[in-house]
């Protein structure tokens, strides 16, 4: 009968793993959140034309969640303003919905590249326009903190990083990167019937599974504290 009896301090230990395992949930302080694309470009004050372009497209909602979802990062290339007003007269109202969705994806490479990977980058590199297609990629070329871009229509010069944190790094350009994709005429129709019309393959990490490891991570923060509580209340009791 004694050894049934549960002593106060045993009680207390019990009681407190009641309470904190309910609450933990709640309890957990809120992670930072994700890096703002649009937001960063903002806050810069020269890049209007290129922020209209990523959210008109639905592109800026796409970097904001991948970001958030994925743990792969975001390289952005920015044309400011300037770049923009040195295209040909009436070439970007020239563009089709679809062409602009790939022009501004053309500017991002579905992970981190930092400054220093640049030299060590092997060509071409594929961009979030294009999967692997080498009409929707850039040649880099490096020497110390000089980079240069191509894509087989335009050569662009990185100027400058506006930000690299969190695995996302925004790069300002000095020319808008137009895909050599635009120029190249596709190739003839086979003589036999097309079969019939697909989205194109899409193979970036962009459209993995998100992975949810914030909450497992909570989870197993609970069953372990559940389990040093058990322990406590063993070692408690006489
Ligand atoms: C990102 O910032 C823009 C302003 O630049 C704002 O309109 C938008 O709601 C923000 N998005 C998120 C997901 O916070
Ligand atoms: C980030 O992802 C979590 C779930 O993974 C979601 O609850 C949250 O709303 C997302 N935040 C933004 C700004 O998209
Ligand atoms: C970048 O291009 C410029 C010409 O526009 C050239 O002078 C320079 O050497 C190039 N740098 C690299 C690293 O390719
Ligand atoms: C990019 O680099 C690849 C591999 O070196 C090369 O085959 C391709 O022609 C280059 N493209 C351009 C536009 O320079
Ligand atoms: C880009 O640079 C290469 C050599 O570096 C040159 O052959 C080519 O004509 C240039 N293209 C444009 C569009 O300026």
């Amino acid at each position: 009968m004694k050894k049934l009896f549960i002593q106060f301090p045993v009680l207390l230990i019990l009681i407190h793993c009641i309470l904190t395992t309910a609450q933990s949930p709640a309890a957990a302080p809120a992670p930072p959140g994700p890096p703002n694309v649009t937001a960063i470009l903002e806050k810069d004050g020269r890049f209007t034309i290129f922020i209209k372009l990523l959210q008109s497209t639905k592109v800026a909602d796409n970097l904001n969640s991948q970001l958030n979802d994925s743990n792969q990062g975001l390289t952005l290339f920015a044309p400011p303003d300037s770049a923009f007003s040195s295209l040909k007269v009436g070439m970007l109202n020239s563009f089709t919905d679809d062409q602009k969705v790939d022009l501004v994806q053309f500017h991002v490479l579905p992970y981190y590249l930092p400054q220093s990977q640049f030299e060590t980058a092997s060509n071409p590199l594929n961009t979030q326009a294009g999967g692997s297609s080498q009409l929707l990629a850039m040649n880099v070329t490096a020497v110390g903190d000089q980079v240069n871009i191509t894509t087989g229509e335009t050569n662009a010069t990185v100027s400058n990083t506006i930000y690299d944190e969190n695995e996302l790094v925004v790069y300002q350009v000095d020319k808008v990167l137009l895909p050599l994709r635009f120029y190249v005429p596709l190739p003839p129709p086979p003589l036999s019937p097309p079969p019939p019309k697909k989205a194109a393959p899409k193979d970036s990490p962009a459209y993995s599974a998100p992975v949810d490891s914030s909450s497992t991570k909570c989870q197993s923060r609970r069953v372990i504290h559940a389990m040093i509580c058990v322990l406590l209340a063993l070692a408690a009791v006489p």
